[in-house]
């Protein structure tokens, strides 16, 4: 498992709990604890985490994170399977695979937060050789509690992943926009939440962030930095197939100055705060 964030480490936690033998690997050292209490052994190099494995997993912050370790990678023999989980684009999706060992490469983003994947109650958007995906089954059945095969393409998968992405963004920072005015005008904070949970039009992946939006706890899980790099990456992602974006444009602005004003490192529910300030 090459990457100890917040999602590589869940991931690895969940195969060490489903009895898979787990190296893990990460470009600052000492970030893995939790992995390793739980049976995980670190690696001093990607390289070293991925040889005579079957297959290697990635959860990296970005396009580039990608590019980087995947050179790394490129020549290990014979080579393991990559799977990326990674959110990133179509484009820097499809030359991961052209520098995989043997062009071994699945594309597998994931819908869901940490805790859901150490439940295995995340959900996985899968593209690559169709053969590479049957061969990597034991690994979809206990990560996840269910996939979608979305073709060949590795871009595919991961240009659902960031359509996904830009609806919960711009959904969270309009639930913010709502919070924030009812908290403004006065209204019972009970009625507006229960309103809020009931209401059809507030989506069901936005139920687990309204408590951040009200008391401003933003601990979370998804940082404001890698939630603008999303709406970025989905903003091109529309502009590569000529359609412009701009709503996209508005709140991918919003996610960027939030991580500018202090909230970099806190939950995209942190985008609220703006409008307390
Ligand atoms: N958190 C979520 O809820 C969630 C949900 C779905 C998808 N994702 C996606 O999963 C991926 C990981 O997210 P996360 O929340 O775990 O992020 P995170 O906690 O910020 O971790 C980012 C990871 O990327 C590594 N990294 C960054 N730049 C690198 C580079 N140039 N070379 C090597 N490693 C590099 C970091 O290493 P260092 O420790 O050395 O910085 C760290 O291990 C992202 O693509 C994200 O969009 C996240």
């Amino acid at each position: 498992m090459l990457g100890m964030g917040r999602m590589g480490r869940a991931l690895a936690r969940r195969l060490l709990a489903h009895d898979f033998a787990v190296a893990v690997w990460n470009r600052t050292p000492g970030r893995a604890a939790e992995v390793l209490d739980a049976g995980g052994h670190e690696a001093p190099t990607p390289e070293a985490a991925a040889a005579g494995r079957d297959a290697v997993l990635l959860s990296l912050a970005d396009d580039e994170a990608v590019r980087e370790v995947m050179e790394r990678l490129w020549g290990i023999e014979p080579g393991p399977v990559v799977v990326d989980t990674s959110t990133i684009s179509p484009a820097a999706s499809r030359a991961a695979r052209d520098l995989a060992p043997g062009r071994s490469y699945v594309a597998a983003p994931i819908a869901g937060g940490p805790t859901m994947v150490v439940e295995g109650k995340a959900t996985a958007l899968i593209g690559g050789d169709r053969a590479l995906v049957e061969r990597l089954e034991p690994i979809w059945a206990d990560v996840f509690s269910s996939t979608a095969y979305c073709g060949e393409d590795p871009g595919t998968a991961v240009a659902y992943k960031l359509l996904n992405n830009y609806l919960l963004m711009s959904g969270l920072a309009a639930l913010g926009e709502v919070v924030a005015t009812a908290q403004a005008l006065g209204l019972d904070e009970g009625l507006t939440r229960a309103l809020l949970l009931q209401w059809p039009t507030v989506a069901p992946m936005l139920h687990g962030r309204l408590d951040d939006l009200i008391t401003g706890d933003h601990g979370g899980w998804f940082t404001t930095r890698l939630g603008a790099k999303d709406l970025r990456l989905a903003r091109m992602l529309a502009a590569g197939a000529g359609v412009d974006l701009p709503l996209a444009r508005l709140v991918e602005r919003r996610y960027e100055e939030a991580a500018e004003k202090g909230w970099s490192d806190h939950d995209i529910a942190a985008v609220v705060e703006l409008l307390r300030q």
